[in-house]
């Protein structure tokens, strides 16, 4: 698999997860063979002209993603980000994820940032409430104002939560570990050259080459569920060494 890049109680690690990490769990991708754009139109479902055109066919998508993000649970990748920061307190660690499913903090991670939102929660369109909504939702959910909710979700077009603070993180970490993402959707596809920029070593884990391999000094090509958890021992070990 080819040598592990080693850290020490001072390393700022930034991680950066796509897809690919939840691969394992059972909830598809969205650009593999079979992956959710294959299936659905994303000009139809995932931008803010859709859904000031089509709410209901938005949230029939949403409702359905919700439905079934609630039957899966998290994998040995999710497991192993989430004991690297439970068992390394004193190490700057923070988890950017493009998921919008609950995995990450289901695994027991922490320090975890949404940057394209969650699918758990809604917002009025209305109010702009912020609410997080487990139970069963109608295909045209209202808020107690009367708004129109809608799903708490960046889509194609519109600014990822947090951006200012995710590029200062990626900036200032040592080390970027990013995996399971294709590496075509920005802002965080340019989040590997920014921190490589800033003088991060930068780690890929990934089934297939990204599109940014160029830029990540480390890559091992296989399932982050095979392959996270021999970093992270690794990482572990290093500490205690
Ligand atoms: N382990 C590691 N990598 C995997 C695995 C696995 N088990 N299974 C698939 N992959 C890789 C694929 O090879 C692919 O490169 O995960 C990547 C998933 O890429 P995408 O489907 O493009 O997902 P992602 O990069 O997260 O998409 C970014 O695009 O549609 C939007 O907002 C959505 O957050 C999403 C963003």
């Amino acid at each position: 698999m080819g040598p592990f890049v080693n850290i020490t109680r001072r390393t700022k690690i930034v991680v950066l997860t796509g897809a690919g990490i939840s691969a394992e769990s059972g909830v598809p991708t969205f650009r593999d063979k079979g992956g959710i754009w294959e299936k659905y139109d994303l000009m139809s479902v995932a931008t803010p002209q859709a859904f000031e055109g089509d709410p209901q066919l938005v949230w029939r998508f949403y409702n359905e993603r919700r439905k079934q993000g609630k039957s899966v649970q998290p994998n040995p990748a999710h497991y192993a980000l989430a004991r690297f920061e439970r068992l390394l307190p004193e190490v700057d660690f923070a988890l950017i994820t493009q998921n919008v499913d609950h995995l990450h903090r289901e695994a027991g991670s922490k320090n975890v940032y949404h940057m394209h939102g969650e699918l758990s929660k809604t917002r009025c369109t209305r109010c702009e409430r912020v609410e997080e909504r487990l139970d069963e939702l109608p295909d045209l959910p209202r808020c107690s104002c009367g708004g129109l909710l809608r799903p708490h979700i960046v889509w194609f077009g519109e600014i990822p939560f947090g951006t200012d603070k995710l590029y200062q993180m990626v900036e200032e970490c040592d080390l970027f570990l990013v995996v399971g993402t294709s590496g075509l959707v920005h802002p965080a596809a340019g989040f590997v050259i920014h921190g490589k920029r800033h003088g991060a070593v930068t780690v890929g884990v990934n089934l297939t080459p990204p599109e940014n391999r160029l830029y990540l000094d480390y890559f091992y090509e296989g399932k982050a569920g095979e392959i996270l958890p021999k970093l992270v021992n690794h990482w572990v070990s290093c500490l205690d060494s």
